[in-house]
């Protein structure tokens, strides 16, 4: 590497990556750095210039812009989209092209989610396996098809290939308005996805939702905690500490919720709002389900161990009782759209 570090981020303006961001600002290392975003808006892309950060406009779909920008990088954090194939192609093709420049093989943090450990249970019960992030070959037995798995094959294979050290970061249900400079700044979106789906859900119904029973458990973990893994992720790596490809995946949970206790405190949120017929959470029928069937995912299961960034020494400090303690906040936030 040369004096100057190249950090490319892309997702900057989201709620994962301005996290991250705002913490690489902060960090000892952010003098030897220089800071690349992708962004969409050209307004966000000014905000970043002024905060010091080389904004480039445009989309994960200008391929050769992302392939360009990321064979200019030592060290990329893929923050935008866990599903985007083609633009994971084109930031490998990119660090290969690195590679083959310098003989240095750069650094990528991708980032995934538990969403790969998902199953069509429904919320009718919860499944006993729990994955370890350290049980590597409990990992492999995840089926190509799971999702997710597409990608992160892609990027574990890239570093297998030995052109770019690969680490993927699977958060779990991440949870909390993101509140930071970043967000105060119109730069970063403060919302995360699925808790404030459940309530625009509730908002649209007149009442808190549950899909099936709410028996399915998944893993929680605060905006602030998955943030600052990155952080304890990339010092590790700095200091050749962590585990890379195939022993480089990084869950990110401090904790589990019944889905149930959670569509309950959204139902009481809505309800004590008066936006809520019941405190009580009423199921998900078949006819709301064919409108938006994206809704069954409220239904699975997904459940881990975060090992790995343990072993680290991240310490995450929320817990899940501050989940359900974050969502009437939540609600509150999303009826001043
Ligand atoms: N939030 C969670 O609980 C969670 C948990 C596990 C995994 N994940 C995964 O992590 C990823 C990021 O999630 P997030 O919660 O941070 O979402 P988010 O707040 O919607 O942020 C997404 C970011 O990516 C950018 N982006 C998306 N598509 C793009 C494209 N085609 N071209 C350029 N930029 C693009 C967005 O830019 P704009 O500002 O222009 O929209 C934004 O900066 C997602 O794939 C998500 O599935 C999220």
């Amino acid at each position: 590497m040369s004096a100057t570090t190249n950090v490319f981020i892309t997702g900057a303006t989201g709620y994962i990556g301005g996290a991250v961001l705002e913490l690489l600002l902060e960090h000892p290392t952010s003098s030897s750095s220089q800071f690349t975003a992708l962004v969409r808006s050209p307004e966000k892309a000014q905000k970043l210039e002024a905060i010091g950060v080389h904004a480039v406009v445009g989309s994960n779909s200008d391929l050769d812009k992302l392939e360009q920008l990321a064979s200019e990088s030592d060290v990329i954090f893929a923050c935008a989209d866990a599903d985007d194939e083609p633009a994971t192609k084109a930031i490998l093709a990119g660090l290969k092209n690195h590679y083959k420049s310098t003989g240095t093989a750069p650094i990528l943090i991708h980032t995934s989610g538990t969403g790969v450990l998902t199953d069509k249970a429904a919320g009718k019960y919860a499944y006993d396996t729990i994955y370890d992030d350290t049980d590597v070959e409990q990992l492999e037995t995840l089926p190509d098809t799971q999702l997710h798995r597409n990608v992160d094959l892609l990027v574990i294979e890239a570093d297998k290939q030995g052109y770019a050290r690969t680490h993927i970061v699977l958060p779990s249900t991440i949870y909390a308005l993101a509140t930071g400079k970043l967000v105060q700044l119109g730069i970063q979106n403060p919302k995360s996805r699925q808790i404030p789906y459940l309530i625009r859900i509730g908002l649209k119904r007149g009442q808190g939702a549950i899909l099936g029973e709410g028996k399915n458990r998944w893993p929680n973990v605060h905006i602030d905690d998955i943030a600052s893994l990155y952080i304890v992720l990339y010092e590790a790596i700095l200091a050749g500490k962590a585990g890379h490809g195939r022993e480089g995946l990084y869950f990110g949970e401090n904790g589990e919720h019944l889905l149930y206790d959670v569509s309950k405190a959204v139902a009481e949120a809505l309800y004590e709002l008066g936006k809520g017929r019941s405190p009580e959470p009423t199921m998900v029928t078949e006819e709301e389900l064919k409108v938006d069937p994206r809704t069954i995912y409220l239904g699975t299961n997904s459940r881990c161990r975060a090992s790995r960034a343990r072993a680290l020494g991240w310490k995450p400090k929320y817990t899940t009782k501050d989940l359900l303690a974050s969502i009437k906040p939540e609600v509150e936030a999303i009826l001043k759209e």
